[in-house]
């Protein structure tokens, strides 16, 4: 049964672009434009509740109430993979603070290792979106979580392209608080964690680091 805070876009863009992104001919610079592309349109659905206060302005016609933000965001990109959501992400809210996280996962163990963090003693954020194109076994989603709530984070959700099952449940039984938001739930992992039908690797397709053979 989905948790009740996954939610996967069925809009017919996001559709059309996930074949894109699917398909193993599209060449790493298509690839990156994709994933910028799905990451702007799953991005205003997970930013749809964000606070805004009334702001007095004037038009050239005539005084009126309109609205500006009321929290401060924060994206958060998981390395290597979730940087390439990040200029779309601005695009859609300039203001907000990037604070990379690096982990990768160990391909034996597919537990995450923390590689980079230079997160500042406290939150300075309200509300953290946690960017990354792949939700797999949910390791590298929960340890980010356990990170930001460590940091102080309050408000968290993740934002994926893709996302399993097992990924989903890992994330939500350990932090049912935490929204998922994606543009597709798959099948499941096989037997290396890989997603099924998925991607393949989603660093090695942005970056162009995918073994020759
Ligand atoms: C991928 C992906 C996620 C993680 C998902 O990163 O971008 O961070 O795997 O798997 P999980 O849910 O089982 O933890 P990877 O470790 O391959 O690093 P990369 O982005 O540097 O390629
Ligand atoms: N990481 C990826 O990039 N792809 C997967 O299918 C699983 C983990």
């Amino acid at each position: 049964m989905p948790a009740p805070s996954l939610h996967v876009s069925r809009h017919p863009a996001v559709l059309h672009k996930l074949a894109i992104l699917r398909d193993e001919n599209t060449e790493p610079k298509k690839f990156r434009e994709v994933v910028r592309e799905l990451s702007w349109l799953i991005g205003y659905e997970a930013l749809a509740d964000v606070g805004v206060r009334a702001l007095e302005i004037r038009t050239p016609m005539e005084p009126m109430t309109a609205h500006q933000l009321d929290e401060r965001i924060g994206l958060v990109p998981i390395l290597r993979a979730g940087l390439g959501m990040v200029d779309a992400m601005l695009e859609l809210m300039p203001t907000a603070q990037v604070w990379h996280l690096g982990l990768f996962r160990d391909e034996r163990t597919l537990r995450p290792v923390e590689y980079y963090n230079k997160l500042p003693d406290s939150a300075t954020v309200d509300l953290c979106l946690i960017l990354d194109p792949m939700l797999a076994t949910g390791g590298s989603a929960t340890a980010a979580i356990e990170v930001l709530k460590k940091w102080g984070a309050v408000r968290i959700k993740l934002v994926n392209l893709i996302a399993a099952p097992e990924g989903v449940e890992a994330v939500t039984s350990a932090h049912p608080d935490v929204a998922i938001y994606c543009a597709a739930l798959d099948r499941g992992l096989n037997d290396r964690g890989y997603i099924q039908p998925g991607l393949g690797d989603a660093g090695d397709r942005q970056f162009g680091t995918g073994r020759a053979d």
